[in-house]
């Protein structure tokens, strides 16, 4: 058998760049609320002209804030157009020019040709392709490098985040929103482009409150590091939250971003306890969930005081909790997951995450 990865063979995640409207504020947010270090920099200090980008890591999770410096900037007018927001999903690569040619060959549209930059710490390989909306993936091949993150950026250690952090370990996988009846064209694309394939695919039958539905389908990489889950709205009684989603980020986008934990219970309380707001869960969420989930190692009166959603499929159980938006726009949004076996997404959750979400948009009169 041909494994997925024989043209495209992929080492991971490598990070997520967000462009924002004020990177300097953002990155302290991602520092006290989510207990993130900072690690580099790069802006007009260290020669950069048009923005400014700061790095900031917590266990393998590498995210970048970069914002633009001038109205004529692009980051500034993605930032005007979709609010903050995912533009770059990073996967780190052993050969990034391979695995350009290999992706624009297979249909791909190429945004930076394959380069190398380099500095007195070595060299990185680097080239872009687009995928929905105006998000790219940027392969990166870093082994040949050993500076702080790339060249341009100086290191830097500033101690506004939680030491050692709060136990967020690696990316699990990142949600892309896609307007109607365009799941399966991005579907086709992974599989096609990078030789990704489709793991699971939920339904409306499966996915729907009274008013809103969703379908989505989990596209993933022969080894199973990297997992795109793609949803497009379904047809439902009132504006679903992805209709809502596309309708703010004015267009396709970053949905949520899903950040791994090996102690799900002491990082929700730390996250709560440095202000974090997260999706409520109603009480009788609760009253249900041990008979539909059975035995977990976790004790339920930790779970039902930080409000995590467990779920269980044929692999084992999973824990999981959704932040409220993380700007004004009701677009990005994170999720804290710990993984026992499972290998889903939290389907069993999906009902009572959309039924918090619901209260959320009635709260905005999107409903
Ligand atoms: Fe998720």
């Amino acid at each position: 058998m041909v494994s997925a990865n024989d043209f495209m063979p992929l080492d991971g995640w490598d990070h997520l760049e967000l462009w924002v409207g004020n990177a300097k504020l953002a990155a302290y947010f991602y520092e006290h609320a989510f207990g993130f270090t900072r690690t580099a920099y790069a802006g007009p200090e260290t020669g950069v002209r048009d923005r400014a980008s700061y790095v900031l890591e917590q266990g393998d999770i590498r995210l970048v804030l970069t914002s633009g410096l001038r109205s004529d900037s692009d980051i500034t007018r993605f930032a005007c157009a979709h609010g903050d927001g995912a533009k770059d999903i990073a996967i780190a690569v052993p050969d990034a020019e391979h695995a350009y040619r290999e992706t624009v060959e297979r249909g791909a549209r190429g945004v930076v040709e394959p380069h190398w930059v380099e500095d007195e710490h070595g060299r990185v390989q680097l080239a872009s392709i687009a995928t929905y909306g105006e998000v790219v993936h940027t392969f990166v091949n870093r082994s040949e490098y050993g500076g702080a993150y790339l060249p341009g950026y100086r290191p830097e250690a500033s101690q506004n985040g939680a030491p050692g952090g709060i136990g967020l370990r690696a990316i699990d996988h990142v949600v892309g929103n896609v307007e109607l009846g365009k799941m399966d064209h991005w579907v086709e694309f992974y599989e096609r482009t990078m030789g990704f394939t489709n793991i699971i695919h939920f339904g409306d039958d499966q996915i729907q409150t009274d008013y809103s539905a969703l379908m989505s389908k989990v596209m993933a990489d022969g080894g199973g590091k990297i997992k795109f889950p793609i949803n497009e709205p379904a047809e439902g009684k009132r504006k679903s939250q992805i209709d809502e989603y596309l309708e703010y980020n004015e267009g396709p986008g970053v949905q949520h971003i899903a950040l791994a934990t090996e102690d799900i219970v002491g990082t929700v309380e730390a996250l709560r306890s440095r202000g974090m707001i997260f999706l409520s869960t109603p009480e009788a969420y609760y009253a249900d969930a041990p008979g539909r989930v059975g035995e977990i190692l976790e004790d339920w009166d930790d779970l039902k005081r930080l409000r995590i959603l467990v779920d269980r499929d044929d692999d084992g159980y999973l824990l999981q909790i959704f932040t409220k938006t993380a700007q004004d726009r009701p677009t990005l949004f994170f999720e804290v997951i710990e993984r026992h076996g499972a290998r889903g997404f939290g389907e069993g959750n999906f009902k009572a995450l959309f039924e918090a979400i619901e209260r959320e948009q009635a709260l905005r009169g999107n409903l």
